[in-house]
């Protein structure tokens, strides 16, 4: 029997908080993601910011089955294949141009595209695209945007990122059109620098837990 890949709507449904992980050192990946899924976390974001980032994915794909693991950051269509060929699961850019768009496109593969206004989800749409990244939402600035937005886009999803931290989250999981938002406070820098894996775990449970904050 085949059975579909998850769409970036399907996954967004699984994370009401969407991890957001800088990597320095790939060595540190696994022991990150397992600490993630032991707080009941399975879908989270691997920053193409860092040189140790591909290898960090492709290391949580191989040792973290429970996982769903994204690159973040893609800019253009070289780096859709590069996060492809690392084993990446769906990508997330900050905003959207068209080469990128093809190449997700041609490989059916799930993008989660950055947008703010309203002629972007447009571009967005026209793309097919209707889980969307509202960036950068900047602490609760992006609670009135996706309340004007959703109200003329009611298709679209929104996962906000950029400086949202816990007190943010309750606001953005009551929109309608909010099922989730992405956040790197739930991996600090410091304590995966640190190696501090029972805090990042810790994190994970709080994240997991704003599922309740969804509206029934
Ligand atoms: C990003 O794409 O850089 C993220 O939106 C960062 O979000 P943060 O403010 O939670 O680090």
């Amino acid at each position: 029997m085949h059975v579909s890949p998850p769409t970036m709507t399907d996954l967004l449904a699984r994370a009401p908080v969407m991890p957001i992980i800088w990597i320095h050192d790939a060595q540190r990946a696994v022991p990150v993601a397992r600490a993630l899924v032991e707080g009941g976390v399975t879908v989270f974001e691997v920053l193409l910011r860092t040189p140790a980032a591909l290898a960090a994915i492709t290391a949580i794909r191989r040792q973290v089955p429970e996982a769903t693991v994204g690159a973040g950051t893609l800019l253009r269509a070289a780096d859709v294949q590069s996060a492809v060929d690392a084993g990446a699961q769906f990508g997330v850019s900050p905003g959207l141009v068209p080469e990128l768009a093809q190449a997700v496109v041609d490989k059916q593969w799930p993008l989660l595209p950055g947008v703010w206004t309203a002629s972007e989800v447009m571009q967005a749409m026209a793309w097919s695209f209707e889980a969307l990244k509202l960036f950068p939402a900047n602490g609760l600035e992006g609670v009135k945007q996706i309340e004007h937005l959703q109200g003329v886009f009611p298709r679209a999803r929104f996962c906000p990122t950029g400086g949202i931290k816990p007190e943010h989250i309750e606001s953005y999981l009551a929109l309608r059109a909010c099922p989730g938002v992405g956040g790197s406070w739930v991996t600090p820098q410091a304590l995966v620098a640190a190696g501090d894996y029972a805090a990042i775990t810790a994190l994970a449970r709080r994240a997991a837990a704003f599922a309740t904050s969804r509206p029934q």
